[in-house]
């Protein structure tokens, strides 16, 4: 694809860049977005009624195999190009800090330096009532949708995500906000800008000064203040970006 100009001497010019990513980003890897993701039988219910506390208390079967399936999915599914360009462009700046909004290790399977998974990980499990991690050989030794939680007698274990109206994981929102605050370039891809408090992060750092570039084939409410909004895929944008920082070395 062609890149809008200016683009890459803007990138060339920053020290610090600020990457992240929402379900679009595992788009072109299989894994359905977050809000197109029931299909089949879950086509029935809203992935928003099932992300919740609420519905774990009310039907912790039905919340523990939405997740299970997914689980599944993902563990079928690699990075794609647009993961490894983004891997390739650390080398252009002094520091780029990759938050995700992505539950599926993508990231970190392409060999990013350093992920912070706002949103936490869909492999792991935790206590319902303490929050701590069970082990997978625990998981996988003991029946049950969910089975039952070591820590805690009346405790299930749930999926280590955080769902809609929790708080995210402790240090991971500030580390991301300073760097919203920091950074010269910021990168939003594949996110429909809409959960908070991760789609504050492209806006603070645009008051801050910084040059925001968005990537998504759908307009987003961050489009209009984006620099560079490009209007493609993951895959497309981020390669032709890699691509083109290659060139001009
Ligand atoms: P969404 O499903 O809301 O948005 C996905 C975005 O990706 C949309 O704006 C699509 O237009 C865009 N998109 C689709 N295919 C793409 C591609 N190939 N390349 C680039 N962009 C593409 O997902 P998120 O914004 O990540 O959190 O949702 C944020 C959070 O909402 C999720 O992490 C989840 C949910 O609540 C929790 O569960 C807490």
């Amino acid at each position: 694809m062609n890149l809008p100009e200016g683009l890459i001497t803007a990138l060339k010019n920053a020290n610090k860049a600020l990457v992240l990513t929402g379900a679009g980003m595992s788009a072109e890897s299989g894994v359905p977005t977050f809000r197109d993701a029931q299909s089949g039988m879950w086509e029935k219910f809203k992935p928003e009624d099932l992300a919740t506390p609420q519905a774990f208390r009310n039907n912790p079967r039905l919340v523990w195999d939405w997740y299970a399936d997914r689980r599944e999915n993902i563990l079928e599914v690699s990075p794609h190009a647009g993961h490894a360009a983004l891997v390739e462009m650390e080398q252009y700046f002094d520091s780029l800090l990759l938050v995700t909004q992505n539950v599926d290790s993508l990231h970190q399977q392409a060999g990013s330096a350093e992920v912070i998974e706002l949103h936490g990980n869909i492999m792991r499990s935790i206590c319902s009532e303490t929050g701590q991690m069970i082990d997978d050989e625990w998981i996988k030794s003991h029946p049950g949708r969910p089975p039952a939680s070591p820590h805690h007698k009346h405790g299930l274990a749930r999926p280590g995500v955080v769902w809609f109206g929790e708080e995210l994981p402790e240090g991971a929102m500030n580390r991301a906000m300073a760097e919203a605050y920091n950074c010269d370039v910021c990168f939003s891809i594949g996110t429909s800008t809409l959960v908070q408090p991760a789609a504050s992060l492209p806006f603070i750092a645009h008051e801050a000064g910084a040059v925001v570039i968005e990537i998504n084939p759908v307009p987003t409410s961050l489009s209009p203040i984006a620099r560079f909004s490009l209007q493609a895929t993951a895959a497309e944008a981020l390669t032709a970006i890699a691509a083109g920082l290659a060139q001009h070395k």
